[in-house]
């Protein structure tokens, strides 16, 4: 089947990286068509310049039957290091497909000397040893994850998430605070300060957005439980910045193959 004229990128979405992607996209490679696909997690993503889409694709063969309707000719997946399973699919569906693809991971964050972190391999493990570290915990691991951490004895947690929740997002003692990224490490330091947090629970994300925590509670001495990353699916992987030179390599590739004479801003399927 020919590619579609302009050729159609799909970023897999939902960071930081996946939106300065589509900003540098649209700014500098203004003759690629770009769509961006989100989880639906957020209840009011930031807007992104080009297509937006939002939903689960249905699983890898979803996603692979996606691939081939839309005649995409490439996917990013800039998804978060921790969503592991939209990263497997995409791996599955774009070799189905044939469609290259590129894993965007952010470097990890630098190990400074006065860090005391206590890595751990799951976030359960993390909870395991939460009660042991500390009895008022900064728990930034995500809304999704908040499950093992749900009924600690004697550990009040400040959780923050991205949307106001509609419930009480644990069985225990602790306050929510819905704010979105960036965070400033001044910011951190006061909040961290303010309600006189003694450990601080995170994934392994990387990348300077939430990197204000990690200096803020090396400044205020505090250890931190740091969930280290699944592995990257095999395949190209790049930083963030090296991306946009694999989509000009991959599309000069592409450039021989016979476009499509009707395919220009073709409708989305479905
Ligand atoms: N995990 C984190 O800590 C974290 C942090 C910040 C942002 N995020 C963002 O939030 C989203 C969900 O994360 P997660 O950890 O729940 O993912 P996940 O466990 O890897 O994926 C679960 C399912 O959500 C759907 N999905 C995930 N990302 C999608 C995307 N960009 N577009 C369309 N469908 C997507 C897929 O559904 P189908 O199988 O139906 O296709 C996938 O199977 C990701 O896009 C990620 O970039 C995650």
């Amino acid at each position: 089947m020919p590619d579609r004229d302009p050729p159609l990128l799909l970023i897999l979405g939902g960071t930081a990286d996946a939106a300065g992607l589509a900003r540098r996209l649209a700014a500098e490679r203004p003759e690629i068509e770009v769509l961006t696909s989100l989880a639906g997690r957020v209840r009011d993503p930031k807007p992104l310049p080009g297509r937006v889409r939002i939903g689960g694709f249905g699983g890898a063969e979803g996603l692979a039957d996606f691939l081939r309707q839309n005649r995409v000719a490439l996917v990013v997946d800039a998804t978060h290091p921790f969503a592991a399973r939209i990263s497997a699919n995409a791996r599955a569906a774009c070799d189905a497909v044939g469609v290259p693809r590129l894993q965007i991971r952010r470097p990890e964050w630098p190990r400074h000397p006065d860090d005391r972190w206590i890595e751990t391999d799951t976030t359960e493990e993390a909870a395991r040893r939460l009660p042991a570290t500390g009895n008022r915990a900064f728990l930034t691991v995500g809304i999704g994850e908040l499950a093992p951490f749900a009924d600690l004895p004697d550990v009040w947690c400040l959780v923050r998430v991205v949307d106001p929740p509609a419930a009480p997002l644990l069985a225990g003692p602790h306050l929510a605070l819905a704010a979105r990224g960036p965070f400033a490490e001044a910011d951190d330091t006061a909040l961290m300060r303010d309600h006189r947090i003694d450990v601080l629970v995170t994934k392994h994300a990387g990348g300077n957005a939430t990197y204000g925590k990690i200096a803020a509670a090396r400044k205020l001495g505090i250890p931190v439980l740091m969930i280290r990353r699944p592995p990257a699916e095999p395949g190209d992987t790049a930083t963030p910045e090296a991306a946009m030179a694999w989509i000009a390599e991959k599309l000069e590739n592409k450039a021989g193959r016979c476009p499509d004479p009707q395919g220009v801003a073709a409708p989305l399927t479905p």
